[in-house]
């Protein structure tokens, strides 16, 4: 189960699997019941479920229940899932996953998915937990009590308490952190709908900021760190995350302060070489016209919707894991990182 102070994000119950519609939140706590594959890949591509761990365990579910309902659905299904966003590697690596075991499956196959299926769901979990620790000793060790992040990444991105808000609830916890500074990550506002609400459920002190204000607040002294999620880390230690991070972590190195990326394992990508091989989404131009449901321009203003960029490597001060801490991540450490037992 992935809970943040009583919200479920996700939890899977035979033959369907729960999710809060986090398109609907902060104004309205709706909760989708998913059967099918279908409806579980439309739940990540409206972003009704999102962030790179979570969408990689509600696509393992999906193949399960897709399984269970059609013993020859398993190629469409992981096809379908697989595909569903591009950035985030959790997704189809994810899959894939269900799919070998359903497939080496000696008896019933189903059951083999949704074994493999919670099995993911639980490693993401107790990696949450060491990323958590990890991360506010490295922050802690730093001095770093005011932190900015981006997005979310909290319980609604991936199971436990997430992955860079798990680091800042731990920080609290430890009686470490004065205030974390939230970016409204525009287009769709995760920012400000969701880590501000995961924030204000936490009890922990926060200011939400406009995206162009966070550069000039950094340079100004405002943090004293920034920590951000991943959604695919490439083999060099390039890192795609939400559009927007490039900047940050420009600005925090303009400002000598340290950007810190946090994401499991299952976010590395040693297929991919450098960040520059990294597909980013491109979503609908109708998300930049709008904000909130309102619409902010003109109608059929032609527009860009990347909904990632890729920070190169050598911006990054340190890359945390649930296997503990790479300081300056690069192709060499990542590989050391690989060889290491249980990689
Ligand atoms: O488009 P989203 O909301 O799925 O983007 C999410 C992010 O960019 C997160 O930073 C990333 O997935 C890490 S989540 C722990």
């Amino acid at each position: 189960m992935t809970a943040t102070a009583g919200v479920v994000a996700l939890r899977y119950e035979p033959g369907a699997l729960h999710a809060i519609d986090q398109t609907e939140l902060p104004w309205r706590e709706h909760h989708l019941v998913l059967r099918t594959a279908a409806d579980v890949a439309d739940a990540i591509k409206r972003l009704a479920i999102r962030g790179a761990p979570l969408i990689g365990v509600a696509g393992a579910y999906g193949v399960a229940l897709e399984l269970g309902r059609d013993p020859a659905g398993l190629v469409p299904a992981c096809e379908l899932l697989a595909t569903a966003r591009p950035t985030a590697v959790n997704l189809a690596g994810a899959v894939d996953r269900v799919r070998a075991a359903a497939q080496a499956a000696t008896g019933d196959p189903a059951a083999a998915a949704l074994a493999e299926a919670r099995a993911i769901h639980a490693e993401e979990e107790a990696a949450s937990a060491e990323i958590a620790a990890h991360g506010a000793e490295l922050l802690a060790e730093a001095g770093a009590r005011r932190i900015l992040t981006h997005c979310n990444t909290g319980a609604l991105a991936a199971p436990g308490r997430g992955t860079a808000l798990a680091v800042i609830a731990e920080l609290a916890e430890r009686g470490s952190l004065e205030k974390a500074l939230a970016t409204e990550a525009r287009p769709l506002l995760q920012g400000a709908r969701l880590t501000v609400y995961e924030l204000a459920h936490l009890g922990i002190p926060h200011e939400l900021v406009v995206d162009s204000a966070a550069p000039g607040l950094l340079a100004a002294g405002a943090a004293d760190a920034v920590i951000v999620g991943c959604d695919r880390v490439a083999a060099n230690g390039d890192v795609a995350n939400k559009v927007g991070t490039y900047g940050l972590a420009l600005a925090a190195q303009a400002a000598r302060i340290p950007f810190v990326v946090a994401g499991p394992t299952s976010t590395i990508d040693f297929a991919t070489a450098t960040g520059a091989e990294i597909v980013i989404e491109e979503r609908d131009p109708e998300e930049v016209r709008q904000a909130a449901g309102q619409r902010l321009t003109l109608e059929g203003t032609p527009c860009r919707n990347p909904a990632f960029d890729v920070t190169p490597a050598h911006l990054i001060t340190a890359l945390v894991t649930e296997r503990g801490v790479l300081r300056s991540p690069d192709a060499a450490s990542l590989s050391r990182l690989r060889a290491a037992p249980g990689v």
